[in-house]
């Protein structure tokens, strides 16, 4: 959702704002506009579209110069996106400039307040009216701007990260965070700040993670102020060196971060089980799980949180660990958990997904399941994310920064994880023999290269998807372990290419969307040789009979399919729990090629944000 990216030091900051802001492009937005200040006046450019319509509208509006400013992408919430509604926003007086992710769900009543104080709102944005509350404290209250931040915030209820500029004082930045989040990176007599690393990795790797309920006041040549907005107590720094190059997020040659992201899998997965995977030992060890095996070894059950793709890697360990460890396991869309009042156990063991680590209703479900006593675990790929950091203890799936909107290596390397994690446990309570488990680990250690190997569909994915590419609907099936593939391989298609998509398992289908299906209907069926073979080879002739169109996902050297469907995709043969992170390769591939043909941005799938941090 929203980015933010700010700066104050010795560079020009235009530069350094504008290409920071396009680093932030992947985490979705509609507007742009960026505040600089030149020594004497504070200029703001601002437009409805993309960065690149920000750049070149600005060079003509405003003077680049200046070497303190801040930059913001916006994700609409309190108004729709147009130039008006986009950040920065001024104070009245013209003094403030204020940026911000989140949303102020009070924003209404303080607006009234201020209304009544003569105060005059140009937008619908709720951060307008922030950027009031604040000038107007600082002036009643004859207070510093930090101060001002600290007394308005705590007035305010909702989420937010925000970047406040006076130019009264324009040797510093306030910050603050609240359920987005914020880096600070330390550079030598510099500072950036930006929603996450990526804008400032080529300057400094010394960053600063703001925690939440926790703000800054960013000052040229001093050193960094950070302090609790609940009671100004002075909190020390705490500086990390980030692992980060700029490599890992570039597109390296490729066209689309996407496809890049989609042959970085076998890699990830590699990464995912560096360390943790001793195949000739015959051991599993991670630390989260290892430290607190005993709460998974007493788990009455696991609940498993998560949204989107994560929830559908969730799917596939409900069916793992079950098999593996014998635990019931059920898996909850956050969205609904956070607000049913669900029944928890002190003894439920929670498992909250999230690549971003950032997603607001998995956060909001996690603080929940902890209140009410339970031990919680989180997956996470981004290193020191808001998630990783409030669950009490966790495992990283290393898969590198994903910046396709379309989350690809994040689905493979969390099921990798998940599948550790359950042969972990399955071995700790004796639920698994060890030659099974040994020959999980084997299997496990040759998934890249069958990963590989099936990235060899490529050219096979790109002549169905120029068959397919104009349909309006299409369905997806599968079985077991399959089923949440085909719900993977649905949403990847709609989230890039707007193409309506529904997954179902397999027999389900009689139940209801066969009655869709007709010679316009492409079927795509995950039909893996292990498992219900024959059961999901009778769907395919059910759906062959009413003239629907056959594309199958099958094992390599399959016959039976081959007769029945229009076209197969091969992919290798693997054990039956592992064959998820294999058919979902060439649905990545054919949603990618399908949305490519008909001229989507593909990283960048309208109305999508990354990390979704509002509800
Ligand atoms: O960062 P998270 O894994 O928590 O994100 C959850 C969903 O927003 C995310 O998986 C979303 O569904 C993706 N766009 C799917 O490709």
């Amino acid at each position: 959702m929203c980015g933010i990216v700010g700066y104050i030091g010795h560079r020009e900051a235009y530069s350094v704002i504008v290409q920071g802001l396009e680093r932030l492009e992947y985490r979705g937005y509609d507007s742009a506009g960026i505040a600089l200040y030149d020594g004497t006046n504070l200029n703001v450019s601002k437009t409805k579209g993309k960065v690149a319509d920000l750049r070149s509208k600005l060079e003509t509006e405003i003077p680049t110069i200046g070497s303190v400013g801040i930059g913001h992408t916006r994700w609409a919430t309190h108004g729709v996106p147009n130039d008006v509604n986009s950040h920065p926003h001024f104070s009245n007086s013209g003094n403030l400039v204020i940026i911000h992710n989140g949303i102020i769900e009070n924003y209404d009543s303080l607006r009234q307040e201020l209304l009544q104080r003569d105060y005059k709102f140009t937008s619908d944005t709720d951060t307008e009216v922030l950027v009031n509350l604040i000038e107007d404290i600082k002036k009643n209250e004859d207070v510093k701007l930090g101060k001002a931040v600290q007394i308005a915030l705590n007035q305010t209820i909702g989420a937010y990260a925000i970047a406040v500029f006076d130019k009264s004082k324009p040797d510093e930045i306030v910050v603050a965070r609240l359920g987005s989040p914020l880096a600070i990176g330390v550079g030598k007599d510099e500072f950036f700040i930006a929603s996450d690393a990526t804008p400032f990795l080529e300057y400094t790797k010394k960053t600063v993670y703001l925690k939440d309920g926790e703000m800054a006041i960013v000052r040229r040549n001093k050193k960094l102020k950070v302090f609790k907005i609940e009671d100004n107590s002075i909190v020390v720094p705490y500086v990390e060196e980030l692992q980060l190059n700029l490599e890992q997020i570039e597109k390296g040659g490729y066209d689309y971060f996407m496809l890049k992201e989609i042959y970085e899998q076998p890699q990830a997965i590699k990464d995912t089980f560096r360390g943790r995977m001793l195949v000739k030992e015959g051991i599993v060890k991670m630390a989260g799980v290892d430290d607190n095996l005993e709460k998974f070894k007493n788990a009455r059950r696991i609940l498993i949180i998560a949204c989107g793709t994560s929830w559908h890697a969730g799917l596939v360990a409900e069916y793992i660990f079950e098999e593996f460890a014998r635990v019931p396991v059920e898996v909850e869309y956050a969205s609904e958990f956070r607000y049913r009042n669900p029944v928890i156990y002190e003894d439920d063991v929670i498992i909250a997904i999230s690549q971003s680590g950032e997603t607001a209703d998995t956060m909001a479900a996690i603080k929940l399941a902890k209140k009410q006593g339970a031990f919680v675990f989180g997956v996470c790929n981004v290193v020191g994310s808001s998630i990783s950091r409030i669950t009490d203890a966790g495992a990283y799936t290393h898969a590198g920064p994903e910046i396709g909107v379309a989350s690809t290596k994040a689905f493979t390397t969390q099921i990798t994880i998940l599948t550790l994690i359950a042969l972990r446990l399955a071995q700790a309570t004796g639920k698994m023999s060890n030659s099974v488990f040994r020959s999980y680990l084997q299997e496990l250690d040759r998934i890249p290269s069958k990963v590989e190997e099936a990235l060899k569909c490529n050219e096979k994915a790109e002549l169905v998807a120029s068959k397919y590419k104009d349909v309006s609907n299409a369905l997806y099936l599968g079985r077991g372990y399959n089923f949440p593939v085909a719900l993977e391989g649905a949403l990847k298609l709609k989230e890039i290419s707007y193409i309506h998509a529904e997954g179902y398992p397999a027999a389900e289908m009689k139940h209801g969307p066969i009655a869709l299906i007709d010679d316009q209907m492409p079927v795509f069926v995950i039909a893996m040789k292990k498992g219900h073979y024959e059961k999901v080879v009778s769907n395919i002739e059910e759906i062959k009979a009413r003239s629907g169109k056959i594309i199958a996902i099958v094992t390599k050297g399959d016959k039976e399919v081959k007769r029945l469907a229009d076209h197969v995709i091969e992919i290798p043969e693997t054990l039956e729990p592992l064959t998820p992170i294999l058919a979902t390769i060439p649905l990545q591939l054919l949603s990618y090629h399908i949305a490519l043909m008909l001229g989507k941005n593909v990283d960048q799938p309208r109305n999508l944000a990354k990390s979704v941090t509002v509800e």
